[in-house]
């Protein structure tokens, strides 16, 4: 059984169908990379399945679980997390400080007290080994570097124990170094947690990629191996159709 599964889904802002009769499968543990031209309907896409966005046609499951009309909070809780493109960390706390807000966020951890506190140095260690942040512990999020403050984000995530994670251009703004790095976050995260990342950089999406899903106009356009979507002649299409914007 797939993970997660969109049903035909749509939502329509005015006469505009943003995302228009989508389905999409993902099995537990893979990544999944979403192009297409801007305007395709690709963060719309990402806002329906953490709840930011509520679709006015077909459905959404996760693990066989209706989601299709949950509140935000409570796709969090089953282990839907979004990472967005301006870091929700608190700037004036530490990174263990952020890391221990997200875990305790979760919900059912205060069982045991000591238990939990051990518990919580382990899976900690873990999430900061990681993203190489094990240096930073006690430097406020608002003083890391761009690249370390997306990874924070990420490692939050992780400490809530997000089972699926939704990225919308993580890369946006990283240099070359930090894009590579965020690349080998994501595949060392393939097989144990399942991820939809909207990425435009190429060379990236070429670091990462499994599956890649092409959209335009709201609909599926393509799918497929990174080779077999790039000599898609229906993709290139839509790529020029977009005036020469698109960047894949
Ligand atoms: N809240 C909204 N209200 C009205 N129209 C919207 C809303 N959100 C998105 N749209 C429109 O829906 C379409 C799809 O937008 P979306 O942001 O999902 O595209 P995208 O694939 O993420 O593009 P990009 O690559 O530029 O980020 C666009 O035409 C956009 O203008
Ligand atoms: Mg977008």
């Amino acid at each position: 059984m797939a993970q997660l599964e969109l049903q035909g889904l749509s939502v329509q802002f005015g006469g505009l169908r943003a995302v228009d009769g989508l389905d999409l499968s993902l099995e537990q543990g893979e990544l999944r990379c979403l192009l297409g031209p801007n305007g395709a309907g690709k963060s719309t896409t990402l806002d329906l399945i953490c709840g930011r966005t509520t679709p006015t046609g077909g459905a959404i499951l996760f693990d066989g679980r209706d989601m299709t009309r949950l509140p935000v909070f409570k796709r969090a809780r089953v282990g839907i997390g979004r990472k967005f493109q301006t870091p929700t960390v608190f700037r004036e706390l530490t990174v263990v400080e952020n890391l221990e807000i997200a875990r305790s966020a979760r919900p059912g951890v205060l069982s045991s007290l000591t238990v939990f506190r051990s518990r919580l140095q382990g899976r900690m260690r873990e999430v900061l080994d990681l993203v190489e942040l094990g240096d930073e512990l006690h430097t406020k999020a608002g003083n890391l570097s761009h690249g370390q403050m997306q990874w924070l984000e990420i490692a939050m995530l992780l400490m809530q124990d997000a089972r699926l994670i939704l990225m919308d251009e993580p890369t946006a703004g990283m240099t070359i170094q930090e894009t590579r790095k965020t690349g080998e976050i994501f595949n060392s995260l393939k097989g144990s947690h399942t991820m939809i990342v909207v990425e435009h950089d190429m060379s990236f999406v070429r670091q990462i990629a499994e599956t890649v899903t092409v959209m335009d106009q709201g609909g599926l356009l393509a799918q497929g191996s990174i080779e077999e979507v790039e000599n898609d002649p229906a993709v290139r299409e839509a790529y020029l159709g977009d005036g020469g914007n698109g960047h894949a």
